[in-house]
């Protein structure tokens, strides 16, 4: 647990700063904890807190109050408000007004404070990339000599390795899928005789293609069972975050093509749009292949990946339905076994995202 895992907890009741510090570090948090506002103020200082959960009613101050001088110190973290007498106005003032992001009735229920603690944290750590994603922007896009901006000179390159730093950041093993994905795409696609831009576009998009998963919560991508219905619907969102995070990029736009269209199939029944046949793009119909190849081929907890053999049949099974039938032909043809060792392609355990999407494809 890193630092921007911490709790702060400020209330002026110590049997309750007691209870709650006792409850969550159980559950692996990390909490500090504050009687007061100057306490409060003087840790934030010091420390980086994911969460900052405050009393509503203390002596020296209000829990809406205070939020507003912590937020200049602490301006990524996300503020859960504690409420003995949760009447609607202080619910809603917090909520619209002073940027807190949860309100809970004391005494709080503490399968649902923990539920809300993990998502507060998720949120906290969603500004902080973003913060760094900017950062980064803006210092790639620096003249080196004049220190002005010039956003035109940034190679959608850089912008996607930029997009991929984050992507590692945040889940590495998604990092390392899309890098796999992206080796058996140009595979194929220097099977299919693409070559130049149209290889080097497959190749970019196949590395991107799951960037879209930046918008699905950590603790879905975590998620050891099978995901519920609300849970499933970040991951049929994914292409098209993915797409809109490529944007308008200068140079991208099969590149946003390609990401939006991976989870689409040769028969119609895939995501996001339902497209059919040719009417996916020949990248997007590699990606797909690509992805279920390196999918199956991987290790999940407790279940070693297929062997090559029976991926190779699955591809086979799928021409016509999940797969094109002349970019799943290429892939066969593929004499993989002596490619995969020669760039050095390794096995590594797939996201659980991508075990569940196995799933979900009666094909992969
Ligand atoms: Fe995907």
């Amino acid at each position: 647990m890193n630092s921007k895992d911490k709790v702060l907890f400020v209330d002026d009741d110590s049997g309750i700063r007691l209870a709650f510090s006792r409850s969550l570090e159980r559950e692996g948090f990390s909490v500090d904890v504050a009687a007061n506002a100057t306490a409060a103020l003087t840790l934030a200082e010091h420390n980086a807190y994911g969460v900052v959960v405050l009393d509503y009613r203390m002596p020296d101050t209000t829990g809406l109050e205070l939020q507003d001088r912590l937020k200049v110190v602490l301006p990524d973290s996300t503020y859960i408000l504690v409420s003995g007498s949760c009447d609607l106005d202080v619910a809603l003032s917090a909520l619209n007004e002073h940027g807190i992001s949860y309100v809970i009735p004391k005494p709080w229920v503490h399968e649902e404070l923990v539920s809300k603690l993990n998502r507060a944290l998720e949120l906290s750590w969603e500004r902080t990339a973003a913060r760094r994603l900017e950062a980064t922007m803006m210092e790639m896009n620096r003249d080196p000599v004049g220190g002005e901006t010039a956003t035109m000179v940034m190679s959608r390159g850089t912008f996607a390795r930029v997009l991929l730093r984050v992507l590692n950041l945040r889940e590495p093993a998604t990092g390392k899928h899309c890098e796999h994905v992206a080796q058996y795409a140009r595979l194929i696609g220097v099977e299919l005789n693409l070559s130049g831009d149209a290889l080097r576009d497959v190749e970019l998009a196949a590395r991107l293609h799951d960037i879209g998963k930046l918008s699905v919560p950590s603790a879905v991508l975590a998620k050891t069972t099978p995901l519920s219905v609300s849970e499933w619907q970040y991951v049929y969102a994914h292409p098209q975050v993915g797409a809109d995070i490529i944007g308008d990029v200068t140079g991208m736009d099969a590149i946003r093509e390609m990401v939006l269209q991976h989870h689409e199939r040769w028969d119609g029944r895939g995501y996001p749009n339902g497209l059919k046949g040719a009417a996916i793009s020949l990248g997007a119909q590699i990606l797909a292949v690509a992805d279920a190849v390196d999918a199956m081929l991987s290790d999940r907890p407790f279940v070693k990946g297929l062997p090559l053999a029976d991926v190779r049949q699955r591809i086979e099974d799928g021409i016509g339905g999940q797969f094109a039938p002349a970019v799943a032909e290429a892939f066969l043809a593929l004499r993989l076994e002596a490619s995969c060792d020669a760039s050095g392609l390794r096995k590594e355990r797939p996201t659980e995202i991508e075990v569940q999407e196995r799933r979900l494809d009666p094909a992969a």
